[in-house]
């Protein structure tokens, strides 16, 4: 299969071809997700709530982000991977920004990196790409700043913010960005913006029209208990799957099932003859 590119994609939209992207944080699932074909794997902030049991994706640091995108990186053969820029490495200051998104290309092997919309955003963004490293756009609903936008809720639902996400999106195309992700916002929205775009748009909760579709790895498989978007459709019960073979390895163990002879390492009869002999 061939490597992914940022041309592959531009193809994709021009030839209606959906893109596919799923997150990974891990060198296992980043595997199997490759081997599967998804073309985008996003090393995500996500990572805070799926895998540290965090509450907030604002809690993330830099080089929890740089751990998980190394590990991802050796996994990953054909998809580009993008690597989600913490909030603290170009929110704080956006000068920071540049210096930050060097440091998941050159030290993690990131193809890009992506940053969520917020005032300063179109600066980060600028010095980035004039740095020569493909930056992917997040508008929509951007947790990192949740509580600046009302919270974890629908965005753009009116016209006067839909037309600020349109503006959003026209300014950060117009700076260079290579792809966008167009999150929790209402599907007439979605395809505005996608049909008013040269890039691709990613939609995540934002419709069946955007150029490609972007879920969270742990939410299709099922990985995370609790309240789950709208947008999320489940594709298996991982957590019951691994839950049950967990409760059948405790219950073969504590009645001595676990391990039979198929599972333990023999001796030849007559060495096994002396040891006992020695020891008796
Ligand atoms: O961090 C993440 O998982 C994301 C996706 C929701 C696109 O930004």
């Amino acid at each position: 299969m061939n490597k992914i590119t940022i041309e592959t994609l531009r193809e994709k939209k021009k030839n209606n071809i959906p893109i596919t992207l799923l997150t990974a944080y891990s060198f296992p699932l980043a595997s199997i997700i490759d081997s599967a074909g998804i073309d985008i794997i996003l090393v995500g902030d996500s990572v805070a709530n799926t895998e540290l049991g965090l509450e907030s994706t604002r809690s993330v640091t830099m080089p929890e982000m740089l751990h998980h995108t190394k590990a991802v990186r050796r996994g990953v053969k054909r998809a580009l991977l993008v690597g989600d820029m913490p909030y603290e490495s170009y929110q704080l200051d956006a000068f920071d920004a540049l210096d930050n998104a060097k440091r998941f290309i050159e030290e993690a092997g990131c193809d890009a990196v992506k940053l969520e919309w917020f005032e300063k955003c179109p600066e980060a963004v600028d010095s980035i790409l004039k740095a020569g490293i493909p930056v992917m756009g997040h508008i929509g609903l951007t947790p990192q700043t949740a509580d600046k936008i009302g919270g974890f809720k629908v965005q753009g639902q009116d016209a006067k913010k839909a037309l600020q996400l349109i503006e959003q999106a026209v300014l950060l195309e117009g700076l260079g960005i290579f792809s966008i992700i167009l999150e929790c916002v209402p599907d007439i929205l979605a395809d505005i913006i996608t049909k008013k775009l040269k890039i691709p748009t990613i939609g995540i909760g934002a419709g069946g029209s955007c150029s490609g579709q972007a879920l969270v790895t742990h939410d299709i498989l099922g990985l995370t208990k609790g309240r789950k978007a709208k947008f999320v459709k489940e594709y298996a019960d991982i957590y019951g799957e691994i839950q049950k073979a967990v409760k059948s390895y405790k219950l073969e163990v504590e009645q001595g099932i676990f391990p039979s002879k198929e599972y333990s390492y023999t001796m030849k009869e007559e060495e096994a003859g002396r040891l006992m002999a020695d020891n008796s």
